[in-house]
């Protein structure tokens, strides 16, 4: 029986774990999968939702680390999981994605001699001011199995002198929980909740600290947003970052006061998939969002500098355009007057990389074991 602990604790996570522990539970036979939240994420609506929404079974372990520094944060994660791998044998630890607890449960089952498998593998921004950059660095450099979503990917492994053995390009796994999800999110009601009509709204998220954390950048980015927003209507689920931010700034008033940018709690995973999918234009900062919406075909707008998603420029719908106000709002008015990108699904974004995934573990713990 081959013992795997799967790790998860932000947002990003829960739709990436979700297809591949369905698939260990189907080969109960020989695989004994347990789930552990480190608790990154706590609030219902950035994690208890997500669990419901994509069918996920409750942890069997949930560390509760809670918010805080990410040293602090990293430390606490270490510290609590290093308890849990003391207490049940593991052959294997999972980690998805680039969150500061993908790294820690990494860097302890590493140093604990459990081999690691890192799912979504080689995403480089090549921007080490992200956290998420240093995460996946780290995780990578630790890990014994790298799956990636794409092939650039994979050279950016190769470049870094990972052994291309340990190496498996499987496909983007967020995708297969997106094309299992797509049927049930219709029943969603959000659009009647909110008065909208599909294809006559845009879509917007902002959380990075790059783009929330200073006021005149963020202030800025609202600018833009109201600009945007007599053209079509906004709604912006807000990341409890940005909420802080907001009053902080004291920023809030002046969203609420327009009429045409809705600003809403977080939204839960069928929720925000009904939401953008029937979107005329998603602008965000966030990493999934930039792939969800490339299989969809939706146009995207990153705010940010870079991405390491870059699949999703070259062969999706998505534009890299940074936070400069002006910038946002031609490169939104273009989209939204000649609504012209035009995409291909990238390779092996098919709904089956968690099959792929379970597979490549099995195969890599033959090797090892
Ligand atoms: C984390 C990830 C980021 C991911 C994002 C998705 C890291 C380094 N960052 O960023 O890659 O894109 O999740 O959401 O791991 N908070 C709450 N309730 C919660 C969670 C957070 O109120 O359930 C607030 C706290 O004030 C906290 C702040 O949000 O300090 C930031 O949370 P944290 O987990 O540190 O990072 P995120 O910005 O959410």
């Amino acid at each position: 029986m081959l013992r795997i602990i799967n790790v998860v604790g932000a947002r990003p996570n829960f739709m990436k774990i979700a297809p591949v522990l369905d698939e260990m539970r189907r080969r109960s036979n020989t695989i004994d999968p347990l789930l552990v939240h480190t608790g990154q994420h706590y609030d219902e609506s950035m994690s208890d939702a997500f669990f419901d929404d994509l069918q996920i079974p409750r942890p069997d372990i949930n560390l509760e680390v809670g918010s805080c520094s990410h040293a602090q944060q990293t430390a606490r994660i270490m510290t609590a999981f290093e308890q849990v791998l003391l207490a049940r044998r593991a052959d294997w630890v999972v980690v998805v994605g680039d969150v500061n607890s993908t790294m820690a449960a990494a860097i302890v089952a590493a140093k604990m001699l459990v081999p690691v498998a890192h799912i979504e593998a080689g995403l480089r921004s090549g921007d080490r001011s992200m956290p998420e950059e240093i995460n996946r660095l780290v995780t990578d450099a630790l890990a014994d199995l790298l799956l990636t979503p794409s092939r650039d990917a994979n050279e950016n492994l190769i470049r870094e002198g990972i052994s291309p053995q340990k190496i498996r390009f499987v496909g983007n796994v967020m995708i297969d929980s997106l094309f299992r999800s797509i049927d049930r999110a219709r029943d969603s009601k959000i659009l009647e909740q909110l008065n909208l009509e599909p294809g006559k709204f845009c879509a917007m998220t902002l959380h990075r600290p790059s783009n929330v954390d200073d006021k005149e950048t963020l202030s800025g980015i609202l600018d833009a947003l109201e600009a945007i927003a007599e053209h079509l209507p906004i709604i912006f689920p807000v990341h409890p970052r940005t909420n802080e931010r907001l009053h902080q700034f004291e920023l809030i008033e002046q969203v609420q006061r327009n009429p045409s940018l809705i600003l809403t709690e977080p939204l839960g995973y069928l929720d925000f998939l009904r939401l953008y999918s029937s979107s005329a234009l998603v602008l965000t900062d966030s990493g999934g969002i930039q792939e969800e919406t490339t299989a969809l075909g939706i146009p995207c707008l990153t705010l940010r500098e870079n991405t390491e998603r870059p699949i999703t420029v070259t062969e999706g719908t998505n534009r890299v355009i940074g936070n400069k106000p002006d910038v946002i709002i031609r490169e939104a008015l273009r989209v939204l007057e000649q609504d012209t990108i035009q995409a291909r699904t990238p390779e092996l974004w098919d709904g089956h990389a968690a099959v792929r995934i379970v597979d490549a573990i099995e195969e890599a713990d033959a090797k090892v074991n």
